[in-house]
């Protein structure tokens, strides 16, 4: 149950008037404070702590409240029974419905013919757990791979594979779409071509034109082309199956991009075109989203560049109308770096000003870079921008020389496991906003704020409760101090959840997460379980408060998207 929304709804009934509860830090004088007194004595005309005295008194008649206390100038703090904790555990949480709210999450947004890098990890780990805390909630999602698939890069490869291969059948003019062609490209070769033509094309303007013909051509529907990138798209997306499963993120809803938008190009033309929003500037054609009260940069909207070509900003225009008329969300909310953010500026006010869909329900949720120790972007060792799989292998090594140190067995399952749960952990636990230092040595510590932290105490948990095996459990009559925390925490859950839903906060879960796994490591150390010399009736209450953090652990670790190994 949210006992915070319980207490606090009660606690505002009761005294007639909105009352706001804090979370003391240290919660040995009440579990719960409010400053109601303070607030409210101006109004009724009397001095804070008098009203404080009237209002406790109120509050102690609750029948779940075992004691007040006046503190400072007036700080009511609010003690709750024991039993009345205890009782809670066993209601199930009452997690609203929300289904016919529908949210549209952007991300992971992986580019055909680009292998993964770096910049994918934060989209893909914030966005997957975002998805998951909002289904948790009850909201309807639909998760989009809007795959960049559409622009010069496209031209770029097509146009270098036309370098390697020139006798194959694809370039020709009459090339008849359904023809088989024996070519195979693997993805080795594939992520090769990219970086390989856009070098050779900085040096060769001949080859870069090349490149843009064949990218209009391409756009236009050239029959050869088009079936060359099918080639090539289905080993891309091969590759970001491959990408999901090894992040163990959720499937995504549609693998469908810049491309797929593109259809609906003409209906918002139309749409732009009615309202006079397109102007032409030196050939290219955009549209003015200045505001008089902007004192920031705004540049304009580029609907076509000045080759006439489809672009970054059209496609991602006509894909909020895709949306808009697939799903007919309530809101959208895109992952990316924070270095998009202008242009989600500008598309949400394009979006607004031509009545596509409204501003205020377009977010963007920009993320930091992720860092070396030097600060600047993180690089492998031999200096080269890292590539997703780079900053997995890396994690996995650290993890094995961990292991390998402390003279365990684990097998590469675990040790994967383990290595994934260090890095999404430790990127669930910065503020979404800021930058971080990717040090692999540290996130993967068995001690500390940490995923494997986290596992570790999720493996323990579990084995305490198979250990214990079938005897039924009931109960406990009163609790220890570390077991009124631990039961206090995992009455927190639902509203901490909530709370990293509304704040677009994961961090709040990475960090009660932890937090939870510290009280339930205390626990353990000062309530043992299934020593001998422990009675009956206190083994089997104990289990009952172990079977609750179990339940609320392996929640909060789903809501990550982090695989629990069998051993550890
Ligand atoms: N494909 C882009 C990239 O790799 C991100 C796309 C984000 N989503 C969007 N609708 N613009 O940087």
């Amino acid at each position: 149950m949210n006992l915070y929304k319980y207490v606090s709804d009660s606690v505002s009934e009761k005294l007639g008037f909105v009352a706001r509860l804090e979370v003391p830090r240290n919660r040995d004088f009440g579990d719960f404070s409010t400053n109601a007194a303070m607030v409210n004595a101006k109004t009724v005309g009397k001095n804070p702590r008098e009203l404080a005295i009237e209002l406790s008194a109120k509050i102690s008649e609750l029948d779940f409240v075992a004691d007040t206390s006046i503190a400072g100038p007036g700080f009511i703090n609010i003690k709750i029974k024991d039993e009345f904790l205890i009782k809670s555990l066993n209601h199930k949480s009452e997690i609203t419905n929300h289904k016919s709210e529908i949210i549209d999450l952007d991300y992971g947004a992986y580019n055909v013919a680009k292998s993964l890098h770096i910049g994918h990890l934060r989209t893909s780990i914030v966005g997957d757990t975002f998805n998951r805390i909002a289904r948790f909630l009850g909201y309807k999602t639909f998760s989009w791979n809007h795959i960049g698939d559409w622009g010069k890069p496209m031209g770029l490869v097509i146009a270098w594979i036309e370098r390697l291969h020139p006798e194959l059948p694809y370039f020709r003019d009459d090339f008849q779409s359904g023809t088989n062609v024996e070519y195979d490209i693997n993805t080795d070769e594939l992520n090769g071509y990219y970086p390989a033509a856009s070098a050779f094309a900085k040096e060769n303007p001949e080859f870069q034109a090349r490149a843009q013909e064949i990218k209009a051509k391409f756009q236009a529907g050239h029959p050869g082309y088009v079936a060359l990138y099918e080639k090539f798209l289905s080993v891309s997306l091969n590759m970001m199956q491959k990408t999901v499963q090894r992040l163990n993120i959720l499937p995504f809803d549609y693998d469908l991009g810049e491309r797929n938008a593109a259809k609906y190009l003409g209906d918002v033309e139309q749409i732009l075109r009615d309202k006079n929003m397109i102007y032409k500037d030196d050939g290219a054609q955009i549209i003015n989203v200045r505001r008089d009260d902007d004192n920031a940069p705004m540049p304009p909207y580029m609907w076509r560049d000045s080759r006439g070509a489809d672009t970054y900003d059209s496609t991602d225009l006509a894909a909020v109308y895709c949306r808009k008329i697939t799903d007919n969300p309530d809101r959208i909310i895109y992952f990316t770096d924070l270095r998009q953010s202008l242009h989600f500026q500008q598309l949400f006010r394009v979006s607004d000003m031509a009545g596509i869909y409204p501003y205020e329900k377009l977010e963007h949720i920009g993320y930091g870079t992720i860092n070396g120790s030097d600060g600047r972007p993180f690089k492998t060792r031999d200096g080269n921008a890292a590539g997703l799989d780079d900053i997995l292998n890396i994690a996995n090594d650290a993890v094995r020389a961990r292991v390998a140190e402390s003279g365990k067995d684990l097998d590469d399952e675990t040790i994967n496991a383990i290595g994934l749960a260090a890095v999404k952990f430790n990127d669930l636990l910065h503020d979404v906003r800021s930058d971080y230092v990717f040090d692999s040595a540290s996130i993967t510590s068995f001690e500390g704020r940490t995923g494997p932290y986290v596992l570790y105490t999720a493996v323990r948990l579990a084995k305490v409760l198979s250990r214990a095996g079938d005897i039924k459990i009931i109960a406990p009559t009163q609790l220890s101090e570390s077991e009124r925390n631990l039961i206090i925490a995992l009455l927190d859950f639902d509203n901490t959840v909530r709370s990293a839903f509304d704040n677009r906060a994961p961090d709040i879960i990475a960090n009660y997460t932890y937090d939870l796994c510290q009280l339930i490591n205390t626990f353990y150390h000062t309530s043992p379980i299934l020593r001998d010399d422990i009675d009956f009736d206190t083994r089997v209450g104990r289990l009952f408060i172990a079977r609750a953090a179990h339940t609320v652990l392996y929640t909060a670790i789903d809501l990550m998207g982090l695989i629990i190994p069998k051993e550890m």
